[in-house]
């Protein structure tokens, strides 16, 4: 291993409260003396892809953006530099264009050396999928293809894909580990992130050089502890956290729990919920991983291993920020798996990682988030 990445190992994989003192004194020495890698982020501009940004700066990378801005702003950029000191560079095209991505890979790979892809770009909200399915088909496989196709290009070998716990469906066992059988797709969305994962997989089977870490993400919440970047959903939130802020605000209808009448203790159901920044922190191992595992091609959960109900998050979240949740109890939203929270231990023990923030912590952070953009 090259002192470069001996370093950059000690910064990913040092405890927490080692991490800052070492951080001051190493990057200093990478900034000096070495090039950093670069690390091409398709969707960085969007929620889980901006912190991850942030969290591959910190570590010694340079993150370098592709974004075509479908469910994002340019802004966040800006809030990426307000932590980092660093307006990351960007391309601003559609992943589905192979031609378009060649060229920035290209343009990367002739300006240092490159780790690795990771591969946010997609489209994500599950009920807007079962309305237009060809657009999911399109932009999310279609993307994956264009860019399998650019990096064999290029030569860039390594990649990070964004996959998701549904695609479990309800798995018969849970806490769910990566061995789990993937079950019939729910939604197109469900089912676009299933072909990748498969698309992937054949790719890594083919001569194409490539090796590839497929992250089975569980329930990401929360936003960076400066509130300078967070989630910033377009229209009607449908995800747990984005509506019960906007509800607390003001900005919504009181909040809907889906159900109260599940075989689960408190009757609702239970999911995995999971800072974003530990997720952010959980790519930048990947990419360490990638780097001294290839080839290789391997799934991980990308979860805090404990379940949480509705109910819990909603007292979870009255308690830390000291502020009343108006909600009231609903019927079941149609497809809802009852309860899934992930066995991460694969992900522990291979990259390295562990979450470093609880449940409280992440509802902090999103209520914070939530205030920073009534003032914005
Ligand atoms: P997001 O919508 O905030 O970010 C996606 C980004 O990709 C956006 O900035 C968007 O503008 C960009 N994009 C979309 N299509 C593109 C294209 N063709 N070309 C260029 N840019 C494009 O979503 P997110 O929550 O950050 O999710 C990132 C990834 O993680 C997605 O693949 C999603 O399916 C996956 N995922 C998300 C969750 C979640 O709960 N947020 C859970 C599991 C998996
Ligand atoms: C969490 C819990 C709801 C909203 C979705 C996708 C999945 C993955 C993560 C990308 C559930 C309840 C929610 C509301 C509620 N994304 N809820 N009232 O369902 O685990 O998964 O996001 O890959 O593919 O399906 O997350 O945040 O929508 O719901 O009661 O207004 O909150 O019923 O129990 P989910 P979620």
């Amino acid at each position: 291993m090259s002192v470069c990445k001996g370093i950059y190992h000690v910064l990913i994989y040092a405890k927490t409260e080692h991490k800052v003192a070492l951080r001051m004194v190493l990057i200093p020495i990478l900034n000096l003396n070495m090039e950093k890698r670069i690390v091409i982020v398709t969707g960085g501009a969007g929620y889980i892809g901006s912190h991850t940004v942030v969290a591959l700066h910190e570590s010694g990378y340079r993150p370098v953006i592709i974004d075509d801005f479908s469910n994002s702003k340019p802004e966040v950029l800006d809030g990426i530099a307000k932590i980092t000191g660093v307006k990351p560079q960007l391309f601003s095209l559609d992943c589905r264009s192979k031609n378009d991505l060649l060229e920035a890979l290209q343009s990367c790979t002739a300006d240092g050396e490159v780790a690795g892809v990771i591969h946010f770009a997609a489209y994500k909200a599950v009920g807007e999928s079962t309305e237009k399915p060809l657009d999911y088909f399109e932009n999310n496989i279609g993307s994956t293809v264009s860019l399998l196709a650019a990096m064999s290009e290029s030569g860039v070998s390594n990649l990070v894909f964004s996959s998701s716990c549904t695609v479990y469906g309800q798995p018969d066992q849970i806490p769910v580990d990566e061995s789990a059988p993937i079950l019939p797709a729910e939604s197109p969305y469900g089912y676009t992130k299933q072909a990748c994962e498969r698309l992937i997989m054949d790719a890594f089977k083919s001569s194409m050089p490539l090796s590839a870490c497929l992250l089975r993400y569980f329930n990401p919440i929360g936003a960076h502890q400066s509130a300078n970047i967070g989630e910033l959903p377009i229209g009607h939130p449908n995800n747990l956290i984005p509506y019960l802020t906007q509800a607390v605000a003001g900005l919504r209808n009181p909040l809907t729990v889906f159900g109260n009448d599940y075989p689960t203790e408190d009757g609702t159901c239970i999911r995995d919920y999971i800072h974003v920044m530990d997720l952010a922190r959980a790519h930048v191992a990947s990419i360490a991983w990638l780097e001294s595992n290839s080839p290789s091609c391997e799934a991980f959960n990308l979860g805090t291993g404990t379940g949480k109900s509705v109910s819990e998050v909603i007292a979870a979240f009255e308690k830390t920020n000291g502020i009343e949740v108006p909600y009231a109890f609903g019927p079941r939203r149609s497809g809802d798996v009852v309860a899934i929270f992930a066995n991460a231990e694969k992900a522990h023990r291979e990259l390295g990682w562990n979450c470093e923030f609880n449940l409280e912590e992440a509802l902090r952070d999103a209520w914070k988030w939530q205030l920073q953009l009534a003032q914005a």
